[in-house]
């Protein structure tokens, strides 16, 4: 195992906050825990971020898109959660590999085979232990997101969301034993406890 977890969901889905709850349970355990974003995570990571979802780069094509997400991760992965495992943190990321398969592959339409052949080559055998993806609506993804401006990919709209969100459960169907499916739409403290009860089960923490 390499101490390493993931969280998938739509946009507004809550990732963050219990991505929060969970650092500071582990560190409350006395565990070593870190998080990081993606796109994100290192300083030239961050720089692909901006160059992902600045609504300005509008005429990015969809296979540059793909490219740009998998050399995020690949800088990030070997900057910071490949090291950090090795030295025994528990890293936890908002979203990993299986956002590109979601919203490039099933929300996009890029071919499924050539993301997974390139997703195969940017992790190296380095997957999460485990991925939490909370469920949300689409409408109320909508709902929450109408109090903040949209990113390049936000505004793609619903009918896209609705394909990246029935992505996200086609491949937790396909990851049973990686996956964990959570009713996103249930109160905060029923989802971090859920997540705690999984986490400190998998990894034997009292
Ligand atoms: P994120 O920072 O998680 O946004 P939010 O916190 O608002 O959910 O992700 C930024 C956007 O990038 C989000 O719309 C999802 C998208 N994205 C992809 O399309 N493919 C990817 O591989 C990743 C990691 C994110």
């Amino acid at each position: 195992m390499n101490r390493f977890i993931s969280f998938e969901g739509i946009d507004g889905s809550g990732k963050t906050t219990q991505i929060e709850i969970l650092i500071n349970k582990l560190k409350s355990a006395n565990e070593k825990a870190i998080s990081f974003r993606e796109p994100g995570g290192t300083s030239i990571s961050e720089d692909i971020r901006e160059i992902l979802l600045n609504n300005k780069n509008s005429t990015l094509t969809d296979t540059a898109e793909s490219l740009l997400f998998f050399a995020s991760r690949s800088q990030l992965l070997s900057d910071k959660i490949i090291p950090l495992t090795n030295q025994g943190y528990f890293v936890i990321c908002d979203r990993f590999n299986d956002s590109t398969i979601a919203y490039q592959g099933y929300g996009n339409k890029i071919d499924l085979n050539y993301l997974y052949t390139l997703s195969d080559y940017c992790v190296n055998n380095f997957r999460p232990d485990l991925t939490f993806f909370l469920d949300i609506s689409v409408d109320l993804s909508m709902k929450r997101r109408k109090m903040k401006l949209s990113d390049r990919i936000e505004s793609r709209g619903e009918d896209y969301l609705e394909k990246v969100r029935s992505g996200f459960l086609e491949i937790a169907d396909n990851n049973p034993k990686r996956f964990i499916i959570i009713d996103g739409e249930d109160n905060k403290t029923n989802i971090s406890n859920k997540i705690w009860d999984i986490v400190s089960d998998k990894y034997k923490i009292s």
